[in-house]
């Protein structure tokens, strides 16, 4: 290992315990409570509901409860065109499609017309609700979940509520990030749903990621000895929003372009590229002040597992436990053939994570692909999809041609 990779190794695994580790996060809560409001922007303190408010819109709020008990927030936000459902990636909620405010997907969909539904995942902080669960209490049986619960239940009951409320038979869907992974899973394992989508547009799809390169590799590699570490101590639930470190984070990366810079290689860039012209080193004083959002040790295991096995299936549980669950000592591939619903896939050259080799992948197994495209500036990555200054420009052309043509 070269000392850059030791470092980035050690400050991500720094990062997980400092996050995971809820006694520090109470010391430094008192330490740097004062902090939080000199170092967060005014939308970094705001909720959906009062950015919605912010940026021209009123967003109404639902409780949907899943088949399995999970209950979790719907924002919507009233158009009398289409409805398009947002879907959020891993440890984020629905707030990255509004943080950027006027220019924010959701906003800019709402003002277009669209009928906008903001979904959220089980575990974040619009998911940490269950009918008899408790997330602190109960947690090996609360946070037993990773992408494929969240696509099985949670994508399906909110697909089906915003089809019962609006009266629509199908709706389009947006997904960013494991935010599309979780329709993959869906449309492949209850086929019935790939009659209830109009249409997929996938920002940064995930499915295979067997091409990642360092750093990311680097800490996949170690990933399953950091799952069981934390798994004996306990820690089901992690990267919660625990506002000390955020304000920690905010105020350590938001000191000019140097402290920017060592943020990107220590904390939240070497997941995605870096390019401070795009999320420039001020917005993340409104980022990190709904970033992250906590999720559950099995998620990572999960998507951990996709680049270790190289191939997109079901949960790994062990030769043994797989037998049992799967009849099978692998677990079983995702049936992508089965995906019949039409799909749109948008990747960006300098993604870390959706690498553009596994995209092209992901396209050729796919049956009924409408839309594939890489977007055309050279730094483009993983989190610009939802926080880039610069989406009116190079995404939002793409997305609303494909919804005019296909919604
Ligand atoms: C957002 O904040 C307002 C004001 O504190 C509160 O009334 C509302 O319940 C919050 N909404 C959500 C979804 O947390
Ligand atoms: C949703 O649940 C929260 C907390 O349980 C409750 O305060 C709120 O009133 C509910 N909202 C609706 C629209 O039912
Ligand atoms: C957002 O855009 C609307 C309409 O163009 C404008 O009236 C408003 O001032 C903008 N809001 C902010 C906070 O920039
Ligand atoms: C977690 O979920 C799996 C799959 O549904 C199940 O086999 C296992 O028993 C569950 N474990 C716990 C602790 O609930
Ligand atoms: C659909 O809406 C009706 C009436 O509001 C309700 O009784 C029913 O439970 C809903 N079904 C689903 C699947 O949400």
């Amino acid at each position: 290992m070269t000392t850059r990779q030791l470092f980035l190794v050690t400050c991500i695994i720094f990062l997980y315990f400092d996050i995971t580790s809820s006694s520090h996060a109470d010391e430094f809560e008192s330490v740097f409570a004062d902090i939080s409001d000199a170092t967060l922007s005014e939308d970094g303190k705001l909720n959906f509901s009062q950015l919605a408010t912010k940026y021209g819109h009123s967003a109404d709020q639902y409780n949907l409860t899943t088949e399995d008990g999970y209950i979790l927030t719907l924002f919507n936000l009233p158009g009398n065109g289409p409805s398009v459902l947002l879907f959020h990636g891993i440890d984020d909620t629905s707030d990255t499609f509004i943080i950027r405010g006027n220019t924010s997907l959701a906003i800019t969909s709402a003002n277009a017309g669209y009928n906008v539904w903001v979904g959220n995942s089980r575990g974040n902080k619009y998911g940490r609700r269950h009918v008899n669960l408790n997330p602190d209490t109960d947690k090996e049986e609360f946070w037993n979940f990773s992408f494929h619960e969240i696509g099985y239940y949670d994508l399906a009951a909110t697909i089906d509520f915003i089809r019962n409320k609006t009266g629509e038979d199908s709706i389009a869907t947006i997904g960013h990030s494991q935010g599309t992974t979780v329709h993959y899973v869906l449309a492949s394992t209850r086929p019935e749903y790939n009659e209830r989508i109009k249409v997929t547009i996938s920002l940064a799809p995930i499915a295979f990621l067997s091409n990642l390169a360092p750093p990311v590799s680097l800490v996949a590699d170690v990933g399953p000895a950091i799952s069981l570490l934390l798994k004996s101590l306990g820690m089901e639930e992690i990267l919660q929003d625990h506002k000390a470190l955020s304000n920690i984070i905010t105020l350590i990366c938001s000191k000019g372009l140097i402290s920017y810079a060592l943020c990107g290689f220590g904390a939240l860039f070497p997941f995605s590229g870096i390019d401070p012209s795009n999320i420039e080193p001020e917005f993340l004083r409104t980022i990190f002040g709904h970033y992250p959002a906590a999720t559950s040790r099995k998620s990572l295991a999960h998507l951990n597992q996709l680049y270790l096995r190289k191939r997109f299936s079901q949960y790994d549980y062990g030769t043994i436990k797989n037998l049992a669950k799967y009849g099978s000592i692998a677990p079983p591939d995702y049936d992508l053939s089965a995906i019949t619903a039409k799909m749109a896939l948008v990747a960006g050259k300098n993604d870390q994570l959706s690498k553009v080799k596994d995209v092209e992948h992901l396209r050729d197994k796919l049956p009924n692909v409408v839309h594939y495209e890489v977007l055309k500036p050279k730094l483009w990555s993983h989190l610009d999809f939802v926080w880039a200054k610069t989406v009116p420009e190079y995404l939002y052309p793409t997305i609303f041609n494909i919804l005019k043509k296909h919604v």
